[in-house]
């Protein structure tokens, strides 16, 4: 086990190197292959405590991140703002530094508008146990994480040459936040995939997260373009990942994000627009998928849909990221 990892916090991949990123992939991978087989590893964190932490609701997340705990025989105790002082104003700092106190490893879920990220590095700096991000308003690190896995799984290690489609579609209900299409952007350009972003007029994503896309996609000699046009995307793509988000960098106005959305009810997955793709090509979604909506249950429940593996992968590279951070054990 790589030691050098111990206490380290994974709030973006992007504090981490990419062979910090590969040992991750590795040794989830390997837990994968003995969760299947049988093999235990439930010593790897004995005695151990994980504190999740959750500003915002979960199905995924909280489960795998629980399930993980119990794995690797450590306990993991759930927490929202309303069970703890958080919700009568108690700080990042004191609350960090308090659990830090007592456990092994703090996870948290704050996707908060020009918050939820700030609050995760302020804990950070002061919490004496690594900090993990379950999702911020900038990056889902842990959801990028278990969908590179799950293309390498799909297409092998070497990546270059193909080509991954970041899609906006149209959801109704509820604003979705920017971060996995930004973790997406920022991650698969480091490891060799070619990457398009599709949106309609007011859908882009934060300019500094651009940036670091495109620096990263510069470093790595592959190519990342920006499209407005979801057949074009689609066309001759390997993996395609049609799914909603908000004009958070224009409004969060309700009305004026509904009225936004209805004007771009065609951004939809379907079988037509499956067709443009390469015939291999993977349909992907970090769930919950919004059915009807962003794609029709024939792409979501058809042959090319690897969305439950993206699901269960989840587990295995949080497992790899619990086990190197929170225990000092080689
Ligand atoms: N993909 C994901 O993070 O799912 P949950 O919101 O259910 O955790």
């Amino acid at each position: 086990m790589n030691t050098t990892l111990f206490q380290k916090d994974f709030i973006s991949t992007q504090d981490w190197s990419t062979d910090e990123l590969e040992s991750v992939l590795d040794l989830a991978i390997r837990l994968k292959q003995d969760h299947g087989d049988g093999v235990a590893h439930d010593h790897v964190l004995q005695a151990k405590t994980l504190y999740m932490l959750f500003f915002e609701e979960s199905t995924r997340t909280r489960n795998s991140f629980e399930t993980g705990m119990t794995q690797l025989g450590g306990h993991a105790i759930f927490l929202t703002p309303k069970a703890t002082q958080i919700d009568h104003g108690e700080n990042a700092k004191d609350t960090g530094m308090v659990l830090s106190s007592y456990g092994d490893g703090i996870a948290v879920r704050d996707s908060r508008t020009a918050i939820g990220q700030r609050y995760l590095y302020e804990m950070a700096e002061h919490a004496a146990a690594p900090v993990i991000s379950m999702q911020d308003d900038v990056d889902h690190p842990c959801q990028a994480m278990a969908d590179l896995m799950s293309l390498r799984e799909l297409f092998g290690r070497d990546l270059r040459g193909r080509k991954f489609v970041v899609s906006w579609t149209y959801a109704p209900k509820y604003v979705r936040p920017l971060s996995v299409p930004q973790s997406l952007v920022m991650l698969m350009p480091r490891f060799g995939v070619d990457v398009t972003l599709a949106y309609p007029e007011g859908y882009h994503l934060m300019p500094e997260v651009m940036e670091t896309a495109r620096a990263n996609a510069t470093a790595a000699g592959v190519a990342l373009e920006e499209v407005h046009d979801m057949d074009a995307a689609f066309e001759d793509a390997d993996f395609v990942y049609p799914k909603s988000w908000g004009p958070i960098m224009v409004t969060e106005d309700p009305a004026e994000v509904e009225a936004m959305a209805a004007d771009n009810r065609s951004w939809r997955a379907t079988a037509a627009r499956m067709s443009l793709a390469k015939p291999h090509a993977a349909y992907m979604h970090c769930m919950p998928v919004d059915r009807g909506h962003e794609a029709d249950d024939d792409v979501i429940d058809g042959p090319q849909s690897v969305i439950y593996r993206q699901a269960e992968n989840r587990l295995h590279v949080q497992k790899a990221l619990m086990a190197l951070t929170m225990s000092g054990a080689t």
